[in-house]
């Protein structure tokens, strides 16, 4: 990995991604690819290359590839659960035609592809304690249909034409610099900035609702260490449970009152959202990726809980 492509460079992990990359590989061009109306703006565009590169346009990504040989893609490019069902044809076009595209270029020009799969690829008759790395995957959200066919896809390009395509299956992630978009997980973000800002927070997933979620540092960890990974000691490569923490809406509230006591939070449940959400595990056993390529996280609940609020602090200036 040394040349390396981030597609979707300003969204929730591309923007944060890409400045670890440039930090980690400075002899690299870690390229910001983005499509028009969601350009990188001050250090993501200061601190190196960036390039329009729209995953449905195939002839373009080829040209960035070209431009800056470029030997590794992070394909970050989706639309979220809520969004994708109120969009599924839109989601079925970036994840799948975006996809195909992306791993035609991979298998030209020899590229190596990330392209993260996550708990969205779940259904509701996988075994949801404990959600084994092989499993049944019957989602019913359009998500979780392109998710599922993002690792069939990926899995496929790697045993037929030797791409190497390898990916994670991604908790709700959780950060402090750049907000998701529409979301199922989303609420584990919110939250933490309502309580901040000294709002109310208004939770649309049910009380007892169990999820897997993962810090941002984390989760940016595992998409690169998986890929610095010896590809002889991967026996699966599309896609890997990573897991770090689980809990449910309470289990959070409670664990902000500690830091700001009189924090509140009320339930207004979003049917679409809690649908989702109860269709999903609520803990994945990621034994596989850490015996295949030594995955191992570094924050709980607790420490996430102080870094996230300190970190949202000094973004809004407050003391
Ligand atoms: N965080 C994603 C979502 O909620 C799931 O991977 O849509």
């Amino acid at each position: 990995m040394k040349n390396v492509l981030v597609i979707g460079s300003t969204g929730q992990i591309g923007s944060e991604l890409t400045m670890k990359l440039r930090r980690m590989l400075p002899e690299g061009n870690i390229v910001a690819g983005y499509i028009t109306g969601a350009e990188p703006k001050g250090e993501l565009l200061e601190s190196g290359p960036s390039a329009l590169a729209d995953v449905c346009n195939a002839q373009q990504l080829a040209e960035v590839v070209d431009k800056y040989n470029i030997d590794t893609v992070y394909n970050l490019a989706a639309l979220l659960s809520a969004v994708a069902e109120r969009k599924p044809l839109l989601a079925w076009n970036i994840q799948m035609n975006g996809l195909i595209n992306i791993l035609e270029i991979a298998r030209e020009k020899n590229c190596a592809v990330f392209t993260p799969s996550s708990i969205g690829s779940f259904g509701p008759t996988t075994p949801h304690v404990n959600t084994p790395q092989d499993t049944i995957q019957r989602p019913r959200s359009m998500y979780g249909v392109t998710k599922v066919a993002t690792e069939l896809l990926s899995d496929y390009y790697h045993i037929k034409y030797g791409v190497d395509t390898r990916s994670v299956r991604f908790p709700g992630l959780i950060s402090n610099v750049t907000p998701p978009g529409g979301g199922t997980t989303d609420y584990a973000v919110d939250i933490y900035y309502a309580a901040v800002k000294g709002e109310e927070f208004v939770c649309p997933i049910a009380a007892g609702t169990y999820m897997d979620m993962m810090y941002m540092p984390d989760a940016l960890r595992a998409a690169v260490e998986l890929m610095l990974a010896d590809p002889s000691k991967l026996v699966h490569r599309n896609s890997f449970n990573i897991a770090s923490m689980s809990f449910e809406p309470d289990t959070i509230y409670h664990k902000i009152q500690e830091f700001y006591p009189d924090f509140r939070m009320r339930y207004e449940v979003d049917p679409v959202r809690q649908a989702i959400a109860d269709s999903w595990p609520d803990s994945m056993d990621d034994s596989c990726a850490r015996e295949e390529w030594g995955w191992k996280p570094s924050y709980d609940l607790d420490s996430m809980s102080k870094d996230m609020i300190v970190c949202l602090k000094k973004k809004f200036n407050i003391q």
